[in-house]
């Protein structure tokens, strides 16, 4: 099935399911104006993520990852007004380019936006204010996983939603001789998965406008 299919047919499910949204327009124009890759998950994807912070009635969410802020925005919205999102990104373009996004969508107030490498972040965030977060969604340099899993845990309670993006790439993720240290990341991250009895998890497999990869889930106990 070639990617001109999968994208038709997320171009068909979402003219269906997801209404015309000049804010998350902007957004996606505004990434594209300044030269931001376009790596952000899609408007179906961005769905998803919100509904599952919906369904779970989540009030604090931790992104590590932000880009413009296009998933920030879906998952900010279902955000009661007393809500939280923290999001991380080490690009200080990425960051300026995002705090406009998040600005224009009128999220400012529920939205904190951090400058800086992800780890070094977290470690501050934690020393700081250790309180769990509801809901984290991992989604910056691939290789670090394995810390920002760990880190996850350690801002996480009983009940807290670990998402992770991009964990099936082309299908390379099997592969244990993978040379690529991405997929290598997202391997260690799984074994992490695997071993830690704290969690329950499980990975999808999507095909779509953004080619062939995937999201793992975790539920911490
Ligand atoms: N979540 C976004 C996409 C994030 S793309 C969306 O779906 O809309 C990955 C982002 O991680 C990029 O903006 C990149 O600059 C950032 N990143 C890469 N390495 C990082 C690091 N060490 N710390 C924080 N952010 C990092
Ligand atoms: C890459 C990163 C992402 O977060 C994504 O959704 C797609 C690709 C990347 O680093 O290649
Ligand atoms: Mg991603």
């Amino acid at each position: 099935m070639p990617k001109s299919t999968w994208t038709a047919v997320d171009d068909y499910l979402t003219t269906k399911l997801i209404s015309a949204d000049p804010v998350l327009e902007a957004t996606l124009d505004a990434n594209h104006r300044a030269g931001l890759p376009s790596i952000d998950v899609s408007p179906l994807q961005g769905k998803f993520l919100h509904l599952i912070a919906q369904i779970a009635g989540v009030k604090r969410i931790l992104e590590i990852g932000t880009l413009g802020g296009y998933s920030t925005t879906w998952l900010a919205r279902a955000l009661p007004q007393n809500g939280r999102l923290i999001s991380l990104e080490f690009e200080p373009k990425h960051v300026e380019v995002a705090r406009k996004n998040i600005a224009r969508a009128g999220l400012s107030e529920l939205v904190e936006i951090r400058q800086g490498a992800a780890a070094d972040s977290l470690a501050k965030l934690y020393a700081e204010d250790p309180s769990p977060f509801d809901l984290i969604f991992i989604d910056a340099d691939k290789p670090n996983n394995p810390v920002y899993l760990e880190w996850a845990l350690k801002l996480s309670r009983k009940g807290t939603i670990i998402i992770v993006d991009n964990v099936i790439r082309n299908g390379e993720i099997s592969s244990s001789a993978s040379k690529d240290p991405k997929v290598q990341g997202t391997r260690t991250m799984f074994d992490m998965l695997s071993a830690n009895p704290r969690l329950q998890a499980t990975a999808l497999q999507t095909v779509g406008s953004k080619g062939y990869d995937g999201f793992a889930m975790a539920v911490v106990s």
